[in-house]
């Protein structure tokens, strides 16, 4: 008898341990590894955080194409954008699916799903999935001129269906995808991207590093008031943080070394980028509006001069639409008549000076980076960017200073 329970026993472990490791492995892990923990978990201890979140452009810049995601018309009055001759691409609903189709006269030319969207205000562009490679559909919507338009660079000689999206996109709009091994079986080199690995939206592990070891201590330790094991922004280096954002806000000059979905708080993003643009400050004044938040910024006097940086006027869990005057007090808070550094207009503008600081330091400008070519190349519409070079503009400061005159008669 004795002898029976132990075969038993040794017989029963093992299935028990191949069963428990079964179990745990339908449990569906998050791609990035096992130190992730995706962001539901973050819900149930950061609730304020979190469903704030739900609703800034950094969560809503990636996710899954559907009636409700895609803002652009599908009525048969604004549906259609013209290409020459009578080549024209339709914006097409089929059930709950969208699909971009391009015609020769009543001829159809090629017909293609709306999978992904990317971008969240100004401008959406969509993409496919064909096979394990992703592409651009031709067709992209611009919010501020409420219409479809050509997708940025493209010809307005053809609907073009063909261009191929690599990681890269998806490491600056969402938060992981693995490339699959090219036929050499190359990873680097290769345009294949793994389906099952793709995590749109950029999540809080995006920004805060992996979080999982977070979760199961604070779990476990519900009375423990002290963050642990997770990454502490504050106490990260002013240059940490730049780097942060700028993983993201730099640009897409230099060569990448790494991909950055490995970047965590308090990594160096030199070490990511191959060439050595992103340190070239002379460069500024001609750096292009779109992206480079972070190097057009450390090219400002203020920045030099300060400590300021990304999170003195953003807080970036927070969706709250800001105005022009609430973004002039941040101004404010360092340069007044008492800290004897204000404006050398202030005399001429009087009261309404506080109210804007913005448009005549921080213009609007064109990006020359994005074009979006109408019929025959000849209508472009421009793609304007907030310039985050914190400078003198005698040009834009004369409209205003009209403008400001105006108003106040
Ligand atoms: C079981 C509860 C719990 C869960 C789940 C949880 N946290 Fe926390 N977290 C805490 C506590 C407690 C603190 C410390 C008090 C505070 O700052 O709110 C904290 C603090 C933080 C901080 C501030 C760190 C600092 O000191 O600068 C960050 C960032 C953070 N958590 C991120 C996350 C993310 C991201 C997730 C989801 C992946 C997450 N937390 C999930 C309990 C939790
Ligand atoms: C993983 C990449 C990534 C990181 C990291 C990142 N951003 Fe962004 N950010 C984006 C993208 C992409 C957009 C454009 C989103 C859109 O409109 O679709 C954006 C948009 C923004 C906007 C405009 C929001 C709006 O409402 O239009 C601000 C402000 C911003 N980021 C600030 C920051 C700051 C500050 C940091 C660092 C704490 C940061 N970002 C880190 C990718 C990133
Ligand atoms: C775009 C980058 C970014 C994303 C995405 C992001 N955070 Fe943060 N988070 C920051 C930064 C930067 C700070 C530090 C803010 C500061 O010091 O002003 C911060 C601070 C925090 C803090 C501590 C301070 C506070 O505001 O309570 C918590 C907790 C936190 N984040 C949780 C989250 C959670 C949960 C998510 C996802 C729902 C998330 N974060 C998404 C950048 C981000
Ligand atoms: C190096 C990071 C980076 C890469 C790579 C990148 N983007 Fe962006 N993208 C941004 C940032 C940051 C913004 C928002 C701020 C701006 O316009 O300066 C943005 C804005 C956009 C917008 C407009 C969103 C809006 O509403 O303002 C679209 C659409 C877009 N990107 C699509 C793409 C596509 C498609 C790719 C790949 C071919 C791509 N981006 C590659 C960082 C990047
Ligand atoms: C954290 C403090 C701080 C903040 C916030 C700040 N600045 Fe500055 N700024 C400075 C310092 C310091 C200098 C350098 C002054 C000097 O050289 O005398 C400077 C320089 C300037 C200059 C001179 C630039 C030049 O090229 O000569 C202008 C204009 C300016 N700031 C406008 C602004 C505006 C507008 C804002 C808000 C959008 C702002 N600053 C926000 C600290 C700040
Ligand atoms: C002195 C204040 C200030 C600082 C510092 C600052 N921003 Fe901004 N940012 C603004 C203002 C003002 C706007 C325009 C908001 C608007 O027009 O609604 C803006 C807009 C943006 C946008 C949207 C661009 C657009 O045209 O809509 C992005 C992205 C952004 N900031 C990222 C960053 C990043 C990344 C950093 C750090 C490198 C940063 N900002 C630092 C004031 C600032
Ligand atoms: C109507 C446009 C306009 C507005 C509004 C405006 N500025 Fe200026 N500002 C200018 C111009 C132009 C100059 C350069 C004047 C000169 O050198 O004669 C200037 C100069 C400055 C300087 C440099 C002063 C120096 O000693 O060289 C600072 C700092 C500054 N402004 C800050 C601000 C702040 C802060 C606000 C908002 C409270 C503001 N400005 C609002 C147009 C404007």
């Amino acid at each position: 008898m004795n002898r029976y329970i132990r075969y038993c026993l040794v017989f029963l472990i093992p299935v028990l341990f191949i069963f428990s490791q079964c179990l745990h492995k339908s449990k569906p892990a998050d791609p990035r590894g096992p130190s992730y923990a995706g962001s539901a978990p973050c819900l149930k201890c950061h609730k304020d955080v979190y469903q704030n979140y739900l609703h800034t452009a950094h969560y809503l810049t990636s996710r899954a194409a559907s009636p409700a995601t895609v803002h652009g018309s599908f009525k048969s009055d604004s549906n259609t954008v013209a290409f020459n001759g009578d080549i024209k691409a339709v914006m097409e609903k089929h059930g709950d699916s969208l699909y971009q189709v391009s015609y020769a006269g009543e001829k159809l030319l090629q017909k293609q799903r709306f999978d992904i969207v990317i971008g969240s205000r100004r401008a959406e562009t969509y993409l496919y999935w064909k096979g394990n490679e992703v592409h651009q559909l031709p067709i992209s919507y611009y919010a501020s001129l409420h219409k479809w338009a050509n997708s940025p660079a493209y010809s307005a000689d053809s609907v073009n269906f063909s261009r191929l999206i690599s990681a890269r996109c998806f490491e600056c709009h969402s938060s992981y995808i693995q490339n699959l091994p090219d036929d050499k079986g190359s990873v680097a080199k290769s345009d294949s991207l793994d389906k099952s690995t793709m995590l749109l939206s950029i999540d809080c592990e995006r920004c805060h590093g992996p979080g999982a070891e977070h979760v199961n201590f604070h779990t476990q330790n519900p009375t423990e008031k002290k963050a642990m094991f997770i990454a502490k922004i504050g106490a990260l280096t002013r240059a940490q943080r730049m780097d942060l954002c700028a993983a993201c806000h730099s640009g897409n000059l230099s060569m990448m070394a790494k991909s950055t979905f490995t970047f965590k708080p308090g990594d160096t993003l030199a070490n990511y980028k191959e060439g050595e643009r992103f340190h070239r400050l002379q460069e500024v004044p001609k750096m292009d509006v779109h992206g480079n938040q972070a190097q057009l910024l450390i090219g400002s006097k203020c920045f030099m001069n300060s400590r300021i940086e990304c999170s003195t006027c953003h807080n970036v869990h927070d969706n709250a639409v800001k105005n022009v005057k609430t973004y002039s007090q941040y101004c404010i808070s360092c340069h007044s008549e008492a800290s004897h550094n204000f404006c050398k207009l202030a005399p001429q503008l009087g009261n309404t000076i506080n109210s804007n600081c913005i448009d005549c330091h921080m213009p609007v400008k064109t990006s020359n980076a994005i074009l979006i070519n109408g019929p025959n190349n000849l209508t472009t519409h421009p793609f304007q960017v907030r310039t985050h070079l914190i400078a003198i503009y005698p040009e834009e400061s004369k409209k205003i200073m009209a403008f400001m005159k105006l108003v106040n008669k």
